[in-house]
């Protein structure tokens, strides 16, 4: 691989120990990817998170932070001291809700660390944004900007919608890249891999949330990790429902970037999308797709007695919020259903000031921030059957938690969670 001046002079280890051993682990990846050079990224979002058992196993005392640096960001079998951040950085989803903890099954001791944690790498440049969602709450590369994110769902977002360059990176390599500011320049750093490979016909009307994040579903088993372009949308889709149908299509294949022409930044039309050349292949998308979809995230559902319900995944944007608490608002969900609705934390503050946090818990509802059930693997005690608006969650959660999950829209899961019964269908 061939290093600037600037990055031998970190191998070597004339900028300290910490990052001669992230150049070494950066040149170690990079030419196991076969990478000619290392590319300069001006934007990391990873993992620093401290409080997992996983983490805090074999330690001898569970603040040694720079340990944890080490041996967690670094793959280091030493311990160096955990130097600051070069490049902007920032800390995406974690386990623990800093005031919902106890409902995740944490003890005020490891609420206590994880703050500790969060001031400790603050100091040196970690911003806890602690949401999937960075790009809602501030976190916005421009187009053409090289980054080094973890997180499918915000992978593919960082890529297609905002036109911004990163692959699915790890803890380690944006441990690294924090402060080096470099990562190999492979995979979607190139033009030429940022190409439309499938050409996808649309054949339906494509107007909701829900009917967002079952196109994203159903592409991603059909497309796994290509990229596609797609064709036919009769209306300009929203944010949010971007959000759902790249993290869909992250779960159910490893779509980490697509294209809809006029929308996304790198695809005026289907042509340039495809670069100029054929693809290599052509799908259609219609009801028939969507109905497989449902079935493949609902067919195997047989208890229509729902215990909890989730909601924000990806985390909610404050508009989601909003109409969650208007649906909300006068009414008690059922004693036999907890609903979680998760959203990051700036916006949660934002809610309590709007007092949509207040209408939810009113509600009987509880607002989370900086965790999903997917990653902490917390659900409310006694849970059985889950309700969730979200394709990924529905995806993960019966492999994590081992309980049947219903998919639907919101209104579906709102519904279930004030009578108890998962009634959504797809008509
Ligand atoms: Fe975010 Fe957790 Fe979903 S990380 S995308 S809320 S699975």
């Amino acid at each position: 691989m061939k290093l600037t001046d600037a990055e031998q002079a970190m191998l070597d280890g004339q900028e300290g120990p910490a990052r001669q051993r992230a150049m070494d682990l950066l040149v170690r990846y990079g030419e196991a990817l076969d990478a000619e050079r290392l590319v300069e990224v001006s934007n990391v979002a990873g993992t620093w998170s401290s409080t997992t058992p996983w983490v805090q196993a074999d330690l001898e005392r569970p603040e040694d932070f720079d340990t944890i640096f080490s041996r967690f960001n670094l793959d280091a079998d030493d311990t160096v001291e955990t130097p600051s951040a070069v490049v902007s950085t920032c800390q995406l989803i974690h386990g623990l809700d800093a005031r919902n903890y106890k409902l995740q099954g944490y003890t005020d001791e490891q609420a206590e660390l994880q703050r500790k944690s969060e001031i400790f790498f603050g100091k040196r440049g970690v911003q806890w944004n602690s949401t999937c969602t960075p790009y809602q709450v501030g976190n916005v590369p421009v187009q053409g900007e090289h980054c080094a994110w973890m997180e499918s769902s915000a992978v593919v977002y960082c890529n297609s919608v905002l036109g911004a360059r990163t692959n699915t990176e790890g803890r380690e390599s944006t441990g690294a890249a924090s402060i080096t500011g470099r990562i190999p320049y492979f995979g979607f750093h190139l033009p030429e891999n940022r190409r439309a490979t499938h050409h996808v016909r649309i054949e339906i009307p494509v107007a909701t949330m829900m009917d967002w994040g079952l196109m994203g579903y159903s592409l991603g088993e059909t497309v796994r990790d290509e990229v596609p372009v797609l064709d036919g949308l009769a209306a300009t889709p929203r944010p949010i429902f971007l959000k759902h149908f790249g993290a869909a299509g992250a779960s159910s294949g490893g779509i980490e970037m697509y294209h809809i022409p006029g929308v996304t930044p790198e695809a005026r039309s289907v042509e340039e999308a495809l670069h100029g050349r054929a693809p290599t292949d052509s799908l259609v998308y219609g009801a028939a797709e969507r109905q497989r979809a449902w079935d493949n995230l609902n067919g195997a559902n047989r208890d229509d007695a729902i215990d909890f319900v989730m909601l924000g995944c990806p985390h909610n944007s404050a508009e989601q919020m909003w109409r969650i608490a208007q649906m909300l608002d006068g009414k008690k969900i059922s004693p036999n259903v907890h609903l979680w609705v998760h959203t990051p934390r700036q916006i949660r503050t934002l809610c309590d000031e709007c007092g949509y946090t207040g209408v939810i818990e009113a509600a009987g509802g509880h607002v989370m921030s900086d965790s999903c059930p997917a990653i902490n693997r917390a659900t409310p005690p006694g849970t059985n059957v889950i309700a969730t608006d979200s394709c990924k969650q529905a995806h993960y959660l019966p492999a994590i938690t081992g309980k049947e999950t219903w998919f639907g829209s919101v209104e579906h899961c709102i519904d279930a969670a004030l009578t108890g019964r998962f009634r959504g269908s797809l008509s």
